[in-house]
C-alpha cells in the first residue's frame, strides 16, 4: 500500500505538493479546470494541517523559449486562488533565491505555486540535481499528479527518491478504481473502448482481453475492426497498417470482442450535413461512419447488463457535432442506469464528453489521467506511484 497524505504529521512542514495543472489554456483564459478542481481536496487537508503548501506543476510541453511565454501558471494560480477561496502565493521561478525565501516566508496553512516544472531542461530529463535541489525546498512530497503518474521526471520521481513521500487523495483515488479495475475487478468487467485509433488502444485492449468479460468497441477505430472482418467500410477513418493487428485482436478474443452492428453514416465530415443510419455493412463507398447507431446502442446496453465493473475509454463517435453525440450520450445513460456497479472513465476524451454532457456525478469515478491512464489500463508501473515510499 502506498502511504498517504492522511498517515504523516504536516505541521509546521514544508509540504512538496506535485500537482497536475496541465489544463489548457486559450489566450491566458483556463478553458477546463477539471484537474485544478480534482487537486483541492489534498491542497486543502495539508493547509488545513497546518502544513506550508508548495505546488509544483508542470503545462504543456516546453520546446522553444518562445513556448514560455504562453505556458506559464500565472493563471492556474489565479484559478487556484478562487477555487481555495485563499491568496495562493505565485513565484514565476522555477529555482533560485526568490523562491527559496518565498517559501521560507509561508506561514502555517499559506499556499505557494512556483512556474512551470519544465521551465527547467534537467526536468523531463529526471535529472538527479535538479530532483534534489527541489527535495531541499521541502520536507515532505507529495504526489497528487496521477496525470504525469507515466513519466519519470525530476518534480515527480526524482523528488521522492530524496524526501519521505505519500499519494495525495487524488493519487489515491486514482490507484484504487483504475489500479483496482486492472488488477482486482470485481466481475463481470465490461470494457467499452473508442475514440480515433486502435494504435493508441492496442496495449489497452491486449490487458484487457485478458481481464475483462466484454470488449466492446466504438469510435473510429471500429471500421478497422470492420475492415478486418472484410466490410466495406466506404470513407470511415481506418489505420490500414492496423487491419491485421486488428484480425489477430478479433481471432484472441473471440466472443468477447463485441462491434457495433449499425453506424451513422455522412458524406462530409461535418455536423451540418445529411446523414442516415445503416447497417455496418451498407455503408455506401461515398459515406464515413461518424457514431455508432440506435441498434449499436442497445446492444451495448445490453451487454452491460449485470456488470459489476465498467471501464469506458474513448468516445463513441464525433460527440463534439451534435449529430453525432448520440452513441456517446447512449453509452453514458446505459452506464448511468447499472446498479451497484464500479463505472469508471479513463479520462482522455471520454471523461471529457461525460462531464460536457452532463453526466459527470453518474460514474463512481473519472480519471483526471490521459497518457497515464492509457498506461494503467495497459497494466503498466507507473513511475510516479512506483516511487512512493508503501
Ligand atoms: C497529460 O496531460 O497527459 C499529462 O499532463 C502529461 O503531459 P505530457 O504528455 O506532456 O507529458
Amino acid at each position: 500500500m502506498v502511504k498517504n497524505v492522511r498517515d504523516l504529521k504536516l505541521k509546521g512542514k514544508k509540504v512538496l505538493i506535485r500537482v497536475d495543472f496541465n489544463v489548457p489554456v486559450k489566450d491566458g483564459k483556463i478553458t477546463n479546470d477539471n484537474r485544478i478542481v480534482a487537486a483541492i481536496p489534498t491542497i486543502k487537508h495539508v493547509s488545513e494541517e497546518g502544513g506550508k503548501v508548495v505546488l509544483f506543476s508542470h503545462l504543456g510541453r516546453i520546446k522553444t523559449e518562445e513556448d514560455k511565454l504562453t505556458k506559464t501558471l500565472k493563471p492556474v494560480g489565479e484559478r487556484l486562488s478562487q477555487l481555495l477561496d485563499r491568496e495562493v502565493k505565485f513565484v514565476a521561478a522555477t529555482r533560485g533565491e526568490t523562491l527559496e525565501n518565498a517559501i521560507e516566508e509561508l506561514k502555517e496553512g499559506e499556499v505557494l505555486l512556483f512556474e512551470n516544472t519544465r521551465f527547467e531542461k534537467g526536468e523531463t530529463k529526471n535529472d538527479p540535481e535538479l530532483g534534489k535541489y527541489w527535495s531541499s525546498l521541502g520536507d515532505i512530497y507529495i504526489n497528487d499528479a496521477f496525470g504525469t503518474a507515466h513519466r519519470a521526471h525530476a518534480s515527480n520521481v526524482g523528488i521522492a527518491q530524496n524526501l519521505e513521500s505519500a499519494s495525495g487523495f487524488l493519487l489515491e483515488k486514482e490507484i484504487k478504481f483504475i489500479g483496482g479495475a486492472v488488477s482486482n475487478p470485481e466481475s463481470p468487467l465490461v470494457a467499452i473502448l473508442g475514440g480515433a485509433k486502435v494504435s493508441d488502444k492496442i496495449g489497452v485492449i491486449e490487458n484487457l482481453i485478458e481481464k475483462a468479460d466484454k470488449i466492446l468497441i466504438g469510435g473510429g477505430m471500429m471500421f478497422t475492426f470492420l475492415k478486418a472482418l472484410g466490410k466495406n467500410i466506404g470513407k470511415s477513418l481506418v489505420e490500414e497498417d492496423k487491419v491485421e493487428l486488428a484480425k489477430s485482436l478479433l481471432e484472441k478474443a473471440g466472443d468477447k470482442l463485441i462491434l457495433p452492428v449499425d453506424t451513422v453514416a455522412a458524406k462530409e465530415f461535418k455536423n451540418d450535413t445529411d446523414f442516415k443510419v445503416v447497417p455496418v455493412d451498407k455503408i455506401g463507398d461515398d459515406e464515413m461512419g461518424l457514431d455508432i447507431g440506435l441498434d449499436s446502442i442497445k446492444l451495448f446496453t445490453k451487454e452491460l447488463e449485470g456488470a459489476n465493473t465498467v471501464i469506458w475509454n474513448g468516445p463513441m463517435g464525433v460527440f463534439e457535432m451534435e449529430n453525432f453525440a448520440k452513441g456517446t450520450i447512449g453509452v453514458c445513460e446505459a452506464i448511468a442506469k447499472l446498479k451497484g456497479a464500479t463505472t469508471i472513465i479513463g479520462g482522455g476524451d471520454s471523461a471529457a464528453a461525460a462531464i460536457q454532457l452532463g453526466y459527470a456525478d453518474k460514474f463512481t469515478h473519472i480519471s483526471t489521467g490521459g497518457g497515464a491512464s492509457l498506461e494503467y489500463l495497459e497494466g503498466k508501473v507507473l513511475p510516479g506511484i512506483a516511487c512512493l515510499d508503501r
